[in-house]
Formats: structure tokens, sequence, C-alpha cells
């Protein structure tokens, strides 16, 4: 797939198919579509079948003109956005989306897609969108939608469009014409790393084992530049990991710990931050001796996403080159009952110190992540972030459209969620305050890996991570409910997702200027 970037009038462009956006301008019940058409694009193209009301500008929406009158494409596509006033930076990036995967339906391969001018935005009654966020976000919305799950589809043809074309108004001057191929640059980085994640994510548990995992892991370092080290049960003994050796001893597959750090080009001051990821990769999670019912059991070949993402991160990061210093950790191991696995009762020293008693042998993420976190601290951590699909509990208390957010620190919460205000992403923050701590109290042992009860799992889980991270500033995001999309949307192929690449790197990305 080639992306461009094109500075000319969309009347004068010779493409298979030319995409304009259209937003709903109507404050009441009675659409009022309005194409944001770029400086030449004739305004009648489309407007009497906008007038006939078959098109509402709805989110996702398309109507699709072939041979439109007075331009050199042989296909219109026109692209809603929903209501104007909420048409933002997020809506941009799924109409490019929409408009990918409308082609790819019809096996066309090269696209052109209109970026509203100023003008178009204002007379929509919009709010300002800057034109290098816009480019960014519509090569995102291109590139992540221009892939299928069909690896092990025998009969599958590959629909990945050939050439994506972003065209933006000719009068824009060098200096923005600039930033806009940078944006572009970006968000194709961004977008590209997100589809490794989302393809890792999508490997099935007999093929993506945790070797395989840093197998893959170390192949895209190498071509990024990143450094790399996967390290299996010896270094794992080694290092006194009795939490991550316990959840890992029931399977045949031997576990993997992988560090993946990238150091900038120009050096930074020596009390730089290391800003650092820890991922859950459960390469298939049974649950163990406290095993799973079997039904919906083979959604949890997405029990590595938290790994998945991270590792995505890490190569987006490479990519962009930020000046900055980021490691990540990453947990893989795979969760079995067997005769050599470990069982409820057990209890594990982990590297730390702590000891646990296990009382569900399927609370096996924040075993591996106890490990993760206390090695990375180890590793000189200033900052931590882990994600995990952890619990069931956070789909139960915020659904399928927020993912949980927890910090031990405001700073860090805050600058994170800033971040990720402008990707299009959402993390529900939920307490991990130190009254919680007495429910994972064992009588045996240090801490159990369950609490008292069921209730607040989510919370639970947290402070059972919070354990390990001591005074370090610390996010945990428990990604369970978003790792994969179950419903079809206009804009993305349905399955595995790549949630908080984006997020996680705008996030790093602010510690830019205080390194
Ligand atoms: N991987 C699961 C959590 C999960 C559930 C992810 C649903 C995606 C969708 C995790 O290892 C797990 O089994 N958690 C248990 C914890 C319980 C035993 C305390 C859960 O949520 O039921
Ligand atoms: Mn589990
Ligand atoms: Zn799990």
């Amino acid at each position: 797939m080639t992306t461009s970037l094109l500075f000319a009038d969309a009347s004068t462009i010779s493409t298979p198919l030319l995409v304009v956006m259209a937003v709903d301008t109507s404050t009441g019940d009675t659409p009022a579509p309005a194409l944001l058409s770029a400086s030449g694009l004739p305004g009648d193209t489309a407007s009497h079948l906008l007038l006939t009301g078959e098109f509402a500008a709805k989110p996702g929406e398309t109507l699709l003109l072939h041979a439109p009158a007075g331009l050199q494409a042989q296909r219109l596509l026109v692209v809603g956005m929903g209501k104007a006033g909420k048409a933002d930076i997020s809506r941009v990036r799924e109409a490019a989306g929409t408009a990918v995967r409308t082609a790819m339906a019809k096996s066309i391969t090269d696209l052109t897609l209109v970026l509203p001018d100023e003008a178009a935005l204002a007379a929509a009654g919009m709010p300002p969108l800057a034109y290098q966020p816009m480019t960014r976000a519509a090569a995102e919305g291109m590139v992540l939608a221009g892939i299928d799950f069909d690896t092990y589809k025998t009969d599958r043809k590959d629909r990945t469009p050939a050439s994506l074309t972003v065209l933006a108004p000719a009068f824009i001057e060098t200096h923005d014409r600039d930033s806009m191929s940078a944006g572009l640059a970006e968000g194709v980085a961004i977008a590209e790393a997100t589809n490794f994640a989302r393809l890792l994510v999508n490997e099935p548990g007999n093929v993506l084992t945790p070797t395989e995992l840093g197998r893959r892991t170390a192949a895209m370092a190498e071509r990024v530049g990143l450094q790399c080290e996967v390290h299996s049960t010896a270094k794992l003994e080694e290092l006194n990991m009795g939490a991550f050796l316990g959840v890992a001893q029931g399977s045949a597959e031997p576990p993997a710990l992988i560090v993946l750090r990238y150091e900038p080009d120009a050096p930074l001051r020596q009390d730089a931050p290391l800003l650092t990821l820890v991922g859950k990769g459960i390469s298939f999670d049974t649950g163990g001796i406290s095993i799973k019912p079997a039904d919906g059991m083979e959604k949890m070949k997405n029990d590595m996403g938290g790994a998945a993402t991270m590792i995505a991160t890490m190569q987006a990061i490479a990519m962009l080159r930020p000046q900055i210093r980021v490691m990540a950790v990453i947990c893989s191991a795979e969760n079995m009952p067997d005769g050599k696995a470990y069982r409820p009762g057990d209890v594990l020293t982990t590297m730390s110190g702590k000891t646990i008693e296990v009382m569900n042998t399927d609370a096996e993420g924040r075993l591996v992540l106890a490990d993760g976190l206390h090695y990375a601290k180890t590793l000189g951590a200033t900052h931590l972030v882990d994600a995990a699909t952890l619990t069931g509990a956070c789909v139960v208390a915020l659904g399928r459209l927020n993912a949980g957010l927890f910090a031990n620190d405001e700073d860090v919460c805050e600058r994170f969620q800033k971040a990720m205000r402008a990707q299009g992403e959402s993390f529900w923050r939920l307490p991990c305050t130190d009254d919680y701590a007495d429910l994972i109290k064992s009588q045996i042992a240090d801490i159990q890996n369950t609490g008292v009860d069921r209730w607040g799992g989510a919370i639970t889980a947290a402070m059972f991570l919070k354990e390990f991270v001591g005074s370090t500033p610390w996010i945990h995001l428990d990604i369970a409910g978003l790792v994969n999309i179950d419903d079809a949307r206009p804009y993305i192929a349905k399955g595995p997702s790549g949630i908080g690449v984006r997020t996680l790197v705008a996030w790093l990305r602010s510690f830019e200027q205080s390194a």
C-alpha cells in the first residue's frame, strides 16, 4: 500500500474513486446534509441528491455516484460524519476508514480522499480542525481500515488498497504542506504499528505461542531499530520470578520475557525519565486448574492483547523517533491445566520477595505482571504503564465502550487523559485507593490473587498490581472489553482493535519537552 499527499483542485483529479465528507448541518430532526467540499469541487455535483433526503450524512453512511458531472473522477463517494457540531477529528479518522472499506467491498484499489478546507468547515458551522491533525487522522483511518483478518482463509483475496491519496487544497503554503506530510507519515506509522498488534491478537494459540511472540517481536525490533532481548525459563529462575514461573509451569510451551528498548538519536540528560510499558502476554488462557467454561473460551487467544499493544507502541515510537527513553517488558506464558500446573492454594514467592496465595489459577495475568512490574523497576523504570486483558469484572463495570484506567499518581493520570482526547480512544478512571487494600489480604501469605468476594473485581486486580509498583508513578489499563471489536463497523474490520496504541504514543511523546 502506498500513501501520498497531493495538493490540487479536486475537479482536476483522475481517480477511480474521489471521496468527499459530508456533515448534517441541521439542529432539528430533518437532516440538512452538506458536502465538506474542498476548493475545486463543483458544489452542485451531488447537491440534487443531497436534496432528495436519501442521504442524511449519518456517521458511516455512504452515497456513491458514477461519472459525476464536472469531475475527472470515475466515481464520487460521499461519506457521512454525523452532526456538524459533533464532527471532531475522530469522525475524520472514521470517515477515511469508511471510504477505504467501501472501496475494498467494491474491489476499487485506488482512492483519493478530499480533506475539507477551512472555509468548508466554517460554512458548515463546524469547529475548526487543523490541517496537520486532519491529515494524520485520515491516514490512520485509511491504514487501519485496509486490513482484513483473513490470514487463515484459503480463498483470501488481498483487498488492501494499492494506493491511498489525501488531497488537500492547492492554496496551502509550503510550511503547512511540510507539516501535513509529517502528519501523514505519523498517521501511517502509528496505524501500521497498530495493525501489527491487531494481527498478533488475531493469531490462534497454537500459532502464537510465547516463543513465537518473542520471535515476531525480535524480527520487528530488528527491522525498526529497537534493542530486543527474549528470555525464557532459565532467566525467570535466575531472577526468582516465582509468580510468572507459577503460571507458566502448567504449559508445554516455555514462557517468554521480552525486553524492548528505544533510545533517541541525540543523547538525553542523565536524569531523563525511563518510560516503561509492561504487557500481559498470555498466549492462551484456559483458566488453568480453575478452568474456564467451554463457552467462549476460544476468545482467550486474545489474552496477549496488552502485550501486543505495548509491542506495537514500541514499533510506532521507533518510527517516530521522539527525544525520550522508552522500554517495554512483556510477560508471555500459556495458562494451562496439567499434572505440572500450579494449583489453588499454592503459595508463590515473587521476584520482589512478596508472597502470594493463589486462590484462583484463572487470575494469572496479575501474577505474571507482578514480576514484570517489579523487574521493570529494577531495570530503572521511572514511570510504569501496564496494559492487560485483566478482568471480566472491568467489562461488567464499563461495558465495551470504555477500557479501565487506574493510576496511583494524579499528574501522570491527567497527562494520560489529555493524551487520549484527540485519539478517539476511551479509558474511564476507576479507583484504586488504599481503602481497598484489605480485600486482597491472605490468611497465610502476604496477599492473595483474588478479592475476598467477587465485588469490585477490576479494582481488586488493580490493587494487586499496585503492591508491586511501590512509589513509582503508574497507570494500569484493563483492556479486556476493548481488545476485540465484536460488531461490524463501517470503518474497520471486526476483530482485534489494537486499543491503546494511539493514546500511549501520545502520552509518551508528551514527555518530550521535559526530557
Ligand atoms: N483473561 C481473563 C480476563 C478476561 C475476561 C479477558 C473476559 C477478556 C474477556 C483473566 O485472566 C481472568 O480470567 N480473570 C478472571 C479473574 C477472576 C478469577 C478473579 C475473571 O475476570 O473472571
Ligand atoms: Mn484468566
Ligand atoms: Zn487472562
